[in-house]
């Protein structure tokens, strides 16, 4: 079979890189993919937004499976429009896929069937928000209600930061028309972790458990960022906890999905905060992780396409999924200045070096070729991902390979994976 993956990121790396070590799979297409998928896959020179060139290239080249990366082509309907043309495409449709595009949507939906999450407000006026919040004082976190790249979240110490937040997002229109509806919800605490379930609408099957790091820098400190590194597995995600995670929010929200009309089909991923009250949606996604995604796919042993393909047809009870015992944990190298503005362009050195060492995979994110070399193209540039009997070695050997690899003005966190000691 030929496949296509959609996407250019780490996470479409590491999909390619895995679908194309099954044994069902012919030929792995990525578009418009990076440098490092050009050694896995065939890169084709399509945007992952561009569904009319996407279902082109689908047709004239026999793809027998789509697996889409990210959230914007899902958002904008590209399951739809390969389904109904009779082409096999793993994701969820727009309507389930509002479960990440809108957070009104989830907020409601999680609220309507009593899902565990935090209370909150929605508005549309910027008046409307003030008057809420301006006298409250205690942490509040704002959200702008459609897809923002990860930035759409601002945390408040009080309802004067929160006035601040809704100044900038409905009268500065800095996020658009994402932010014509804003979500104003209580501050949770506790440890964040994420749980990634395949599911075809009525099974769920989680993963094995990973969690990232969101902050820019060493010790949680500095912006979000869309995740600078990962392991798997987290051990505050126990396996018991990860059955209450499925019983009490994976399944429920599922079977709401289908009785509002809008079945689930795809990985669907739960942002979780674990409170002193049990755990607690942050958000959903309705899509793999990145860079969770590298680390979780190192450890996977099963076969992944026959999951995509039970997703799809509706048959994935009965299935289930090997993991190894090792850890795996994956370093995020940046640009420069990233999560802000960052330059692009400069070369990469020492990449074959690090690759060559045992258990790493170097997946690329923001990298392309040229003339002969690799450059960067992104703020997030590479994932080192190395596997180890324990996580302190795993953490040694991605760090040995890190240090191998060099460009001008890259940083990275070195306290990936410590979390957890
Ligand atoms: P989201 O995109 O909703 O996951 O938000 C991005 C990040 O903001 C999360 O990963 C959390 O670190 C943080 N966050 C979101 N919602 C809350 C909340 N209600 N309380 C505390 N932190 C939150
Ligand atoms: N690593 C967080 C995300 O993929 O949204």
């Amino acid at each position: 079979m030929r496949v296509l993956v959609v996407g250019g990121g780490g996470r479409e790396h590491a999909l390619a890189w895995k679908i194309g070590q099954s044994p069902k799979v012919e030929k792995v297409f990525c578009a418009p993919g990076n440098a490092g998928t050009a050694e896995v896959a065939e890169n084709v020179p399509v945007a992952a937004e561009d569904i009319d060139g996407l279902l082109r290239f689908a047709r004239e080249n026999a793809i027998g499976l789509t697996v889409v990366g990210p959230e914007q082509p899902l958002v904008l309907g590209i399951v739809d429009r390969f389904r109904d043309a009779g082409l096999r495409a793993f994701g969820p449709r727009a309507r389930a896929a509002e479960i990440e595009g809108s957070k009104v949507f989830c907020k409601n939906l999680l609220k309507k069937y009593g899902i565990p999450t935090g209370d909150y407000q929605v508005f549309d006026s910027s008046d409307k928000a003030a008057a809420y919040v301006k006298d409250l004082n205690e942490p509040l976190v704002v959200k702008v209600d459609g897809l923002a790249a990860g930035k759409g979240v601002i945390l408040c110490e009080d309802g004067r930061e929160a006035l601040a937040a809704i100044d900038t997002i409905m009268r500065d229109g800095q996020f658009g028309e994402a932010g014509n509806l804003i979500v104003v919800e209580e501050f949770l605490r506790g440890q964040e972790v994420s749980l990634l379930a395949f599911t075809d609408g009525e099974t769920v099957l989680p993963l094995d458990s990973a969690q990232d790091h969101k902050a820019a820098y060493d010790g949680d400190r500095g912006p979000n960022t869309g995740g600078m590194g990962a392991y798997s597995p987290a051990a505050v995600l126990t396996p018991a906890l990860s059955r209450q995670v499925t019983d009490e929010i994976l399944l429920p929200t599922v079977r709401a999905m289908a009785a509002e009309g809008r079945p689930y089909q795809g990985l669907l991923y739960a942002g979780l905060m674990l409170t002193e009250r049990g755990p607690r949606v942050l958000e959903f996604n309705a899509r793999f992780g990145d860079p969770e995604t590298q680390p979780l796919l190192m450890r996977m042993q099963s076969d992944i396409v026959p999951l995509f393909e039970a997703c799809i047809d509706g048959n994935l009870a009965g299935h289930s999924i090997e993991w190894s015992d090792e850890t795996a944990v994956c370093v995020v190298m940046a640009a420069e200045g990233y999560p802000a503005d960052y330059e692009k362009g400069k070369v990469i050195e020492g990449l074959a070096e690090a690759g060559a060492l045992p258990g790493v995979v170097v997946f690329h994110a923001g990298t392309k070729s040229g003339e002969g070399r690799v450059l960067t193209s992104g703020g997030r540039v590479l994932g080192v991902t190395a596997t180890g009997k324990s996580r302190g070695e795993a953490i040694e050997s991605a760090y040995r390979a890190v240090e191998k690899i060099r460009w001008d003005g890259m940083h990275y966190r070195r306290d990936i994976g410590r979390r957890a000691e």
